[in-house]
């Protein structure tokens, strides 16, 4: 037991590869991780980071249909878009890999095969909704109907969104396919299940293990689980999108693994992907090493890490085979909110991260800085832009941005840019250095406690120590003086600040490396533990200092303005209220409103109009004619699904050529709040060329 070797694995959850990535994730999970993984690195520890997308799932074939593409398409996409956000960004992983990818395929494939040999699932047939049209069984989220409880009539088979409440898709009152629109029936099924009721006693005594070390908020939705009692858990589903089982489970055509049976396994088949010869190191038990894995996830992925997850790994121990490690820590993050609401991604109510980076060009440590200060450690916290200003200018700029110029500029002003020597230092010194030495222990400790929030907190502090130094020891007034005692001082504060560089490093990388360049030299990999060990990194005397530069600018009003502007102009938030509904317009006469010819139409044949995104080429039959009118509705209707819809037709409006096609007449459409289009139709179908009084 005596002299194990520590290694960590971090690990960030993987995100879904259907959308960009906006600043609640990077809050929630990638930012603490990866500060949590340059602290290790900084203490000399043997630590990689992984992470990757996860890139199954329904909601990627959902976004797929919606799209007209393939899920394959839809995660190459995002997968690309968010692993460049992250290196742009400065979110370092060791790795960064994803799950549609061979190498992960087969990885979870060996793992549900060995759990599948060793009689570790239970099978089971159930009777599952199938749609005979689209010859598919549905997941949840492809049926919908009438919540049972609100009468909501577009609620999910897994959740109805007006009221919250969680549902089985046979709760639903008279429901329906997603895919054909047809009324689904049920059909038998058969799936593999975790009897996760199995692990409840070797999970309790694992959780309970960890009633001291970890979050309240983790530990206490855990034992609430737990309290509750551990159900089997199907572990596959009925779908083409995901990890196919082995050949060698029997009746697996047409099934694939539960997205969070994979998922998970993903952070192995990344590792392995990543350091194949040893990857071992970091995931199965051995005797000389003292394996930490850490999940940073947040809230909504707890049940997962903590309980299923592990359960999965148990499983596989029982098997005789490797024995994986188990999680050590799961420091899941609360919620961020943006300007006092919930963020949403289908109404477009978030700061996407791939935005930001276009719109603060070299801004990546303010927006870290901004994050990790309200971070939602322990409760839901809130992003607001005049927040982020506030810290920018009144925390980077003011504080640190302001010491760090003033040790430069005075140096060379007074001392032609070199170290001047140290002499003795007095008490002021001494007082500035021995507070490095107690906060750095304190940042160390917070930090080994996942609080980042506390530690940039005391981080910070320091700098103002630094000011608050120059403040009591006025150098600009001193030097007319007291040369001798003035090169006391800007020594004392050149090392000081040099070492605020250092335990910067985590936090603010750019902001670190900016300092070290102005110091014209970079620290040991050991520096950092000389800080929190209770000393210093010292310059020598007559070293050359660098030109002084502003680390950070201002953040100024109208760019803030620009992006409350861009959040709440965008289409799908205006709520139409009393205020922003059209207004009135001019009263007409009765003769003016009996000019308008308007008649029932059908829709005969559709089409989209070549090079146009918005317009479809209608044929409609209007009872006196056929005619072709173009409209722009081709982003909210498929030409396929509209064949046969009547519609109302404005005939005699004046013919007009749009894109070389002459349009005679104009159906009616109705704008949601959202900006999206609407027929207005007949409730039933009646006569085409019915007149529309
Ligand atoms: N994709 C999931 C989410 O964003 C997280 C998956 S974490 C893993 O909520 F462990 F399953 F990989
Ligand atoms: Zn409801």
């Amino acid at each position: 037991m005596t002299n194990k070797k520590k290694v960590y694995t971090i690990t960030a959850a993987l995100p879904y590869a259907n959308g960009p990535l906006h600043v609640g994730h990077i809050a929630g999970c990638f930012l603490p991780a990866d500060i949590y993984h340059r602290y290790l690195k900084l203490k000399c520890e043997d630590a990689i980071f992984i992470c990757g997308s996860d890139e199954h799932g329904v909601p990627v074939t959902i976004r797929a249909a919606k799209e007209g593409t393939t899920p394959q398409a839809i995660v190459d996409k995002y997968h690309t878009m968010m692993k460049n956000a992250f290196e742009k960004f400065g979110i370092n992983f060791s790795f960064y890999g994803r799950t549609s990818a061979a190498y992960h395929h087969s990885n979870a494939q060996h793992f549900f095969e060995t759990l599948y040999t060793n009689s570790k699932f239970e099978e089971e047939t159930t009777q599952q909704f199938f749609d005979t049209e689209a010859n598919q069984f549905l997941a949840d989220r492809y049926i919908t109907g009438t919540c049972p409880k609100c009468s909501n009539p577009n609620a999910y088979g897994d959740q109805c969104e007006r009221c919250g409440s969680t549902l089985n898709p046979t709760d639903l009152i008279s429901p329906k396919s997603t895919l054909s629109g047809g009324k689904p029936e049920m059909r038998e099924t058969k799936n593999w299940y975790l009897p996760l009721n199995k692990y409840q006693t070797q999970l309790e005594n694992y959780i309970n293990s960890h009633l001291k070390d970890w979050k309240v908020n983790v530990y206490g939705q855990c034992s609430s689980w737990l309290k509750d009692g551990l159900n089997a858990r199907a572990m596959t589903r009925d779908l083409d999108w995901g990890v196919k089982l082995s050949p060698i489970v029997k009746d697996a055509e047409g099934k694939v693994m539960y997205v969070w049976f994979d998922a998970p396994l993903g952070y192995i088949s990344n590792t392995k992907e990543y350091i194949e010869d040893s990857w071992e190191k970091y995931w199965i038990e051995d005797n000389h090493t003292d394996q930490k894995l850490i999940h940073f996830i947040g809230k909504d992925n707890i049940v997962f890490h903590c309980i299923i997850f592990p359960a999965m790994l148990m499983a596989y121990n029982n098997t005789g085979g490797k024995q994986y490690i188990l999680p050590e820590n799961v420091p899941a993050n609360e919620f961020l909110n943006l300007e006092g609401e919930k963020i949403s991604t289908s109404r477009n109510w978030a700061v996407w991260l791939h935005e930001y980076l276009e719109d603060f060009p070299n801004r990546n440590d303010e927006l870290r800085y901004y994050l990790t200060a309200i971070a939602p450690e322990s409760k839901d916290s809130d992003f607001t832009w005049s927040g982020y200003q506030l810290a920018v200018n009144s925390e980077l700029v003011a504080v640190l941005g302001n010491f760090v110029n003033r040790v430069i500029v005075l140096t060379h002003k007074f001392f032609e840019g070199k170290v001047p020597s140290k002499n003795i230092y007095g008490e002021l010194e001494n007082k500035l250095f021995e507070n490095l030495y107690n906060k750095s222990k304190t940042i160390d400790e917070y930090l080994s406690k996942y609080k980042f929030r506390d530690a940039l907190g005391e981080l910070m502090d320091l700098y103002r120590a630094g000011n608050k130094y120059f403040a009591d020891t006025e150098p600009w007034h001193l030097i007319k003086t007291n040369k001798e005692q003035t090169e006391t001082v800007l020594n004392a504060a050149l090392v000081y600040c040099y070492n605020l560089g250092i335990l910067s490093q985590a936090f603010l990388p750019e902001t670190a490396k900016n300092i070290f360049n102005l110091y014209n030299t970079s620290p040991l990999e050991t520096d950092f533990n000389t800080i929190i060990n209770g000393n210093h990194v010292a310059l020598e005397t007559s070293h050359e200092i660098g030109q002084a530069v502003h680390l950070f600018k201002n953040i100024e009003d109208i760019e803030i303005q620009k992006q409350i502007d861009k959040l709440k102009n965008n289409p799908a938030n205006t709520v139409q209220t009393e205020t922003n509904l059209k207004p009135l317009k001019d009263m007409i006469t009765f003769d003016d409103f009996a000019k308008i010819d308007l008649r029932v139409a059908t829709i005969l044949e559709a089409e989209k109009v070549p090079n146009s995104d918005k317009l479809l080429k209608l044929t409609l039959e209007t009872g006196i004619d056929k005619r072709i009118v173009v409209s722009g509705i081709a982003e909210y209707y498929k030409p396929e699904d509209i064949i046969g819809k009547q519609v109302s037709l404005v005939a005699n409006l004046a013919p007009r050529k749009m894109r070389g096609i002459e349009s005679q007449g104009m159906i009616l459409m109705a704008k949601d709040s959202e900006g999206n289009l609407h027929f207005v139709s007949p409730t039933n179908t009646i006569n085409t060329g019915a007149d529309i009084t």
